[in-house]
């Protein structure tokens, strides 16, 4: 799998968004060092603090599902919304995708050209577990 994977499997997964008090819906998809792509869409609920974002789902998918090491760090996460071009990972979900070392941030701009930044551009002198 590579980055068209990815971006095409994040657009599909803002397709199944739960997202009915926002109407904001997210896709993000997780393309590991080992090749896998993992997705998730934004996931609301009536309770709104308990709402969780397509970037952390995709996360908790890739760690969920992979037993091989190599699909267990991250290379790079693409996020679509049909709401926003480019729309950004939150400030959680970086710190998230940071754990376990992505490398790259993909997001799509208006016409649906795909914008690349290096994770240290969007989330510099991060916090990570090599700390502790
Ligand atoms: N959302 C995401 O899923 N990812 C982001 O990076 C930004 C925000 C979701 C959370 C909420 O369901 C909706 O978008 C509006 O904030």
């Amino acid at each position: 799998m590579n980055l068209d994977d990815a971006i095409r499997a994040a657009r599909a997964a803002s397709e199944r968004a739960y997202a009915p008090y926002s109407n904001f819906p997210v896709g993000a998809a997780i393309l590991t060092q080992g090749g896998a792509v993992y997705a998730g869409c934004n996931v609301e609920n009536a309770s709104y603090g308990l709402g969780i974002c397509a970037e952390r789902n995709a996360a908790a998918r890739m760690l969920a599902d992979s037993t091989d090491a190599k699909d267990r760090e991250i290379k790079l996460a693409a996020v679509y919304s049909p709401n926003a071009s480019p729309c950004f990972p939150c400030g959680a979900c970086r710190q998230v995708l940071r754990e376990f070392g992505c490398e790259e941030v993909v997001v799509l701009d208006a016409e649906g050209n795909p914008r690349r930044y290096q994770f240290e551009e969007i989330m510099p002198h991060s916090f990570g577990p090599e700390v502790l």
